[in-house]
């Protein structure tokens, strides 16, 4: 049987990681600031975090939802007092598509609403109505097509309000990410999600921020939407939740109500998972990784910013977009094949920096320098 072939992937095998390097199967080592696509929150093959996973396996790796899994109400616990949403209620499953898939219907069910808003630039994963609500017509099937879903311009206030003069009543939720990742590291401001607040308050939508990718502490707070001083209904959150373990979750504020059956998942919360999600928050929590996050960001952002032929930077904390020219188009398949260093990438030309939030301030520097000479061509 041969793959599927959906990725266009680069010659390399990756064969052992620590902290922030990779090495390739040659022995060759790589500064990963990719951390396979924002995954990688607490570094590779972490100490702590190899021996808790080692250790569940070791009692017992997996049983379903049909039992107590006492795990899980820690692992709840930790996220409420690290995120500091501790009256928030946890439902855990398996990706970032899952979590949001999840979060729409749990609005929908809450208002008995159809319409989602969603935001020019958006993505919220491949599942059906995550991917209707994302904005790339090419990874949505014809059975994905809906008319529910509504597109906005991103930070566009006054679009905001009219669709809610027009349609308020029919909305069940906005969802936008804090920052878009995908659509090339752009922020939310901080008026247009508080404005997102105040009209899902006063017609009884849903605000759901999908921290999937730009949340668990990537941006120096918990979540990126914590900048702009609201509470969001629904929180999402995957990819550095296990630090490579698949585990996702959604933060639900305390006026939903669950039900028996209402939302469900096979594998979701899982023993090894719940330990992955516990190593991951006790590691951030001990090595206080969302002010190194913010510090290490910061330090990037400022030094990017004095560096001439980069057309923008943009981010926050250890999420950060370099915008380049479209002549500067090699830089980082330079940086990673005479570099030795990963990166990310989102079109048409912007570098993606998403690396693991305990990046020193001497790999940075390493970036940096590596940088200025592949930018120089
Ligand atoms: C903001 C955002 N939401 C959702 C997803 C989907 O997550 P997953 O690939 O785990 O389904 C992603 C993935 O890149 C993402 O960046």
């Amino acid at each position: 049987m041969n793959l599927f072939d959906v990725y266009p992937l680069n010659n390399i095998e990756i064969v052992k990681a620590s902290g922030s390097k990779v090495w390739d199967a040659a022995g060759q080592e790589y500064l990963d600031l990719y951390g396979g696509h924002a995954v990688i929150s607490i570094g590779h093959t972490h100490p702590h975090y190899v021996k808790r996973l080692t250790e569940q396996l070791n009692k017992v790796g997996f049983y379903s939802n049909s039992v107590l899994i006492p795990l899980q109400a820690e692992l709840a616990e930790k996220l409420g007092k690290v995120s500091g949403k501790t009256d928030y209620q946890l439902f855990l499953c398996n990706s970032g598509a899952e979590a949001n898939e999840n979060a729409l219907k749990l609005a929908s069910f809450y208002n008995g609403r159809k319409k989602i808003i969603a935001f020019k630039g958006a993505f919220h994963g491949r599942t059906s109505l995550a991917v209707a609500a994302t904005d790339n017509p090419k990874i949505i099937a014809p059975v994905n097509e809906t008319d529910n879903v509504v597109f906005l311009p991103h930070n566009d206030e006054d679009a905001l309000a009219a669709a809610f003069a027009a349609y308020g009543n029919e909305i069940a939720a906005v969802i936008i990410e804090g920052i878009q990742g995908v659509g090339g590291i752009k922020e939310a401001s901080v008026s247009f999600l508080q404005k997102i607040r105040s009209l899902c308050d006063a017609y009884n939508a849903v605000y759901i921020a999908d921290s999937v990718q730009c949340g668990y502490g990537r941006t120096g707070k918990f979540y990126s939407h914590d900048y702009a001083g609201v509470d969001a209904d629904v929180y999402t959150m995957a990819k550095g939740m296990g630090n490579g373990f698949p585990v996702a979750g959604i933060a639900i504020a305390p006026k939903f109500k669950p039900w028996h059956g209402m939302l469900g998942t096979t594998f979701g919360g899982n023993h090894l998972a719940c330990a992955a999600g516990l190593a991951v928050l006790e590691i951030i929590e001990q090595d206080n990784l969302l002010k190194n996050a913010a510090e290490v960001g910061s330090y990037l952002i400022e030094e990017l910013k004095k560096i001439e032929g980069i057309n923008e930077v943009r981010g926050r904390g250890l999420m950060i977009g370099i915008d380049l020219p479209e002549s500067s188009a090699n830089v980082k398949k330079d940086l990673l094949f005479k570099h030795k260093i990963f990166t990310g990438e989102a079109k048409p030309n912007v570098i993606r920096l998403l690396p693991a939030l305990n990046l020193t301030k001497d790999q940075a520097d390493q970036f940096l320098n590596d940088f200025k000479i592949a930018l120089k061509g």
